[in-house]
């Protein structure tokens, strides 16, 4: 069998153009214009990538882009300070601050100076919490993109066995949080899980968050199974010449797809689906924020 590849990047276009609508109606009927700050602090090459798509498509759906880049050496009190003024600012209805952030700066510090209304993330303890015990508001944007491309593939997920391979509080926590919401009896593996491959084999679903290229190999997963996989790794390509490289996965793509019912690329598979949730997230903040009920087709 070879999988269905799932395509990311065309649902989030499709996300996108409902982001778009729900931001035009918020202008025409409301006179609001939901407004995202995306915060940068230092040079790290692939976040400067990030937050320039980020700045970039929150303009191309009609939305106020706000931009901020702080230098490397910039201090944890400059930081606070920016992101208080961007609480009280009545443009701002997102706040990202891009992650990580350099090794001076206690990165939950600044996380729990954001507003939680204004928290598109969803990472403010307050929303941590919210997702937990299925309170409307922001969920977390690469979790929410794997989930919605689950919903999609397979419909209900009632009773299927998830395997996540990753703890983080990005992406296993509020992933295991959301499958559970969707009736999935989830685990949740990690670099201390003994018999990983076993454990795998159980999966339905396999969500691959762990940070390591082509980790999990094609005769880890059950057949029929859909694979989401999350990572974003860059490693060497001799093969397209000296010093160049390619991303790759999580999953190890070419046995993967062979055993998989259907599975997602890297890149074109969760990534795009990342940016596009932030967006979404942005419009669910916006109207909270305002009183109104935030649009259901843009949430979990
Ligand atoms: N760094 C990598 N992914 C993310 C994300 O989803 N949000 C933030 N704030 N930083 C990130």
């Amino acid at each position: 069998m070879t999988a269905k590849i799932i395509d990311g990047k065309s649902f989030a276009e499709g996300l996108r153009s409902r982001v778009a609508g729900h931001v035009e109606r918020l202008k025409a009927e409301h006179g609001i214009t939901p407004g995202l700050a995306v915060v940068i602090v230092g040079h790290d090459p692939a976040s400067q990538v990030y937050v320039t798509n980020k700045a970039k498509q929150t303009a191309e759906v009609g939305m106020a882009s706000f931009k901020y880049e702080l230098p490397e050496d910039a201090s944890e009190a400059e930081l606070l300070e920016l992101v208080k003024r961007l609480n009280a600012d009545q443009a701002v209805h997102g706040i990202l601050v891009q992650l990580p952030v350099p090794k001076h700066i206690d990165a939950n510090k600044v996380i729990e100076a954001i507003d939680p209304a204004k928290d598109v993330d969803s990472f403010t303890p307050a929303n941590v919490g919210k997702v937990q015990i299925g309170l409307p508001g922001p969920v977390s944007c690469t979790p929410l993109g794997c989930l919605m491309l689950l919903r999609d593939e397979l419909g209900s997920l009632a009773g299927l066995n998830a395997v996540i391979i990753g703890r983080s509080n990005l992406v296993g926590k509020p992933m295991m949080q959301l499958l559970l919401r969707d009736n999935c009896t989830v685990t949740v593996a990690h670099s201390r899980t003994q018999n990983l491959a076993d454990v795998v084999r159980q999966a339905d679903i396999v969500v691959a968050a762990v940070g390591r290229p082509e980790m999990i190999k094609g005769d880890w997963i059950k057949p029929g199974a859909t694979v989401i996989d999350v990572g974003i790794n860059r490693v060497p390509a001799p093969e397209k010449g000296e010093g160049k490289t390619r991303l790759v996965g999580d999953v190890d793509f070419t046995s993967a797809k062979e055993v998989a019912a259907a599975i997602t690329p890297v890149p074109g598979g969760v990534g795009p689906m990342t940016i596009a949730c932030l967006l979404a997230n942005t419009v669910t903040t916006a109207s909270l924020i305002n009183n109104l009920v935030p649009p259901s087709d843009l949430t979990a």
